[in-house]
Parts: C-alpha cells; sequence; structure tokens
C-alpha cells in the first residue's frame, strides 16, 4: 500500500440558482493540489500550504479539521501529513473551502484502504466546511467528492444524491477578484420566505433534476431562476445583472451567483457557445478596475481524483 498519495481537490458551484444549499455541480479546470502522506508521529500534521496564506495548525485549518474528524474515528499507531497547494482562492465562491477539506480525508481515506465510502467522507468533510462557514452545509463537498451534479437531501442522516450530467453541459466562470466571506454573504439572507416564491423556486428545482435526468437542455434554461437568495445576493457582486444579462445573450441556458458570491457561473450547451460566454462577459468587466479570473469547464463526472 502507498505511503503517499498525490491528488486534484476540484472546485465546485453550489446552489445552483435554485437549489440553496442543496445542489451542486463540480468543475473540471478549476481545483487544488494536495499531497496525504503517512508519518509515524501520531496526529494530524499541515506541513505546507502554497497560493494563499493560511493556518498550518489542523485546528484553524479547513483541511486539518476534516482530517482531524476522520482520524478522531480511526484507531491507528500512525498519523498523516497534508501538503496544500491552493488554487482557488478561498471567498471566491467556487469550494475553496470545500476542496481543501475534501481532498484530505479523500487522500487519508485512499492510504487507509478506502475504509470509508463517500458518503461517510462527506460526514467528515462538513466538519471542516463548517469552520469557514460557521453552518454545516454539504452543497459544494457533495460535488468535490461525487462529481457530476449532486442533491443533498438531507444532513440528518446525510443522503446524498448523484444526478446525471448531460453530455453537452460547459460551466463558464467569472471569478472578481474581491473576496465574499460564506458567513457574511448567508447575513443577508431573510428567515423566512414568502409562499409564492418558494413555489416557484422548488418548481425550479424539480425542473433542473427532470432536466438532468433527461438532458433536456431547454428545461434546464427554464429552471435556472433563483427568486429566494439571489434578489439579497447579487448587490455585493459589480455588475452582477450586466454580466447575467450578457450571457444570456451570448446563449448562456442560465447563469446566477456561485454558491454565497462572488463569482458568477453560466451553464451552456456546447463548449463553443460557453467560450463566448465567456468573451462577452470578458469585455464587460474590463473596464471596471477590479481584476478577475475566467474559466470556461467541462462538469467533472469524477470529483477529487488521485494524480500518482
Ligand atoms: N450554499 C452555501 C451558501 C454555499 O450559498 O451559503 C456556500 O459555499
Amino acid at each position: 500500500m502507498k505511503n503517499e498519495i498525490k491528488l486534484f481537490a476540484p472546485a465546485t458551484v453550489a446552489n445552483v440558482s435554485c437549489g440553496f444549499d442543496v445542489m451542486g455541480f463540480c468543475l473540471d479546470s478549476v481545483g487544488d493540489d494536495m499531497v496525504v502522506r503517512k508519518t509515524d508521529r501520531k496526529g494530524i500534521y499541515i506541513t505546507k500550504v502554497k497560493g494563499f496564506d493560511l493556518p498550518t495548525d489542523p485546528k484553524l485549518n479547513v483541511a486539518g479539521v476534516s482530517a482531524l474528524a476522520m482520524y478522531d474515528a480511526l484507531d491507528v499507531d500512525f498519523g498523516f501529513e497534508i501538503e496544500i497547494y491552493k488554487n482557488i482562492k478561498p471567498g471566491s465562491g467556487i469550494g475553496s473551502s470545500a476542496a481543501s477539506a475534501v481532498g484530505s480525508v479523500f487522500g487519508m481515506n485512499a492510504l487507509l484502504g478506502y475504509p470509508y465510502n463517500k458518503t461517510e467522507l462527506t460526514q467528515f468533510a462538513i466538519k471542516g466546511e463548517a469552520l469557514a462557514s460557521k453552518t454545516e452545509h454539504a452543497d459544494n463537498i457533495a460535488p468535490a467528492l461525487f462529481g457530476g451534479f449532486t442533491l443533498v437531501k438531507s444532513l440528518k442522516p446525510l443522503q446524498v444524491l448523484e444526478l446525471p450530467t448531460p453530455k453537452d453541459l460547459y460551466a463558464t466562470i467569472i471569478h472578481p477578484q474581491i473576496e465574499v466571506k460564506t458567513s457574511e454573504s448567508r447575513g443577508l439572507l431573510p428567515a423566512s420566505v414568502k409562499l409564492q416564491d418558494a413555489v416557484t423556486q422548488w418548481a425550479n428545482l424539480g425542473s433542473l433534476v427532470h432536466g438532468l435526468h433527461t438532458s433536456d437542455y431547454e428545461l434546464i434554461k427554464g429552471a435556472l431562476h433563483d427568486v429566494v437568495v439571489e434578489p439579497h445576493r447579487s448587490k455585493l457582486i459589480p455588475l452582477f445583472g450586466d454580466v447575467k444579462s450578457a450571457a444570456l445573450s451570448a446563449g448562456a441556458l442560465g447563469a446566477g451567483i456561485s454558491g454565497s458570491g462572488p463569482s458568477i457561473f453560466s451553464l451552456c450547451k456546447g463548449e463553443a457557445v460557453a467560450h463566448k460566454v465567456k468573451d462577452i462577459i470578458e469585455n464587460v468587466y474590463m473596464d471596471l478596475g477590479i481584476d478577475f479570473d475566467m474559466h470556461v469547464s467541462k462538469i467533472n463526472t469524477e470529483g477529487v481524483k488521485i494524480i500518482s
């Protein structure tokens, strides 16, 4: 059995407009690299963090907290060292904390010969995610672990549904380089929702799930609306409305806030449309004076994976 594993922990898009806290999908071209290795000394050690200035105390680091949650459930006479090569900026809205939380437990599980299934790993990873967002939710963790589109049916007991990914679906992401903390972005949300808005939202979520099952792109397009969360959070994102209109005019099926923002995702039928959407959004943001990154990605149906 190996003593060291290098892995790719992918970025993810949570909420997907109509599925606040339950829906998510996994990206292919964006993510962190991590190394997890066994060590003779007992415990969890974060031995390297590159890319962003994050704590190496495992109790203060998302990857460390999820690793400790798993380690506490184990009875082993060795420990684990974790190296994190972070490409996903914390606070970007594309699942930076989930990638770290998932990578450590996935790597440890692989080194142990896979004693836990992905639902059990989700339970450990949720503990790490909670450090960053001050609440337990799994809509980034589940797609990072399982790949594709996932729906978190419930947290207690944890039930994750794996949904099919229509083969021509691509995502375009713009990440304006401003930080929006998930905890603050959650604080903007109202405690209750109007019945009519709830009706619209659950009709859309049901339609999105059906559209994914039947590869019905028109139904997916009609479902990608958010009348509950977006009206409150969109104020945090410069030019959100302009970006969304531009994406739709370039042929995107839909566009919305990725997770708690500030990233904005668009879903598109076909890679060519996804690139057209990228170009038009780039033009919208170009003169704003805020740095931004853009990504065009296939939907990653595999999730976190071993590189070597
Ligand atoms: N569902 C969460 C939220 C995702 O929107 O607050 C945050 O990563």
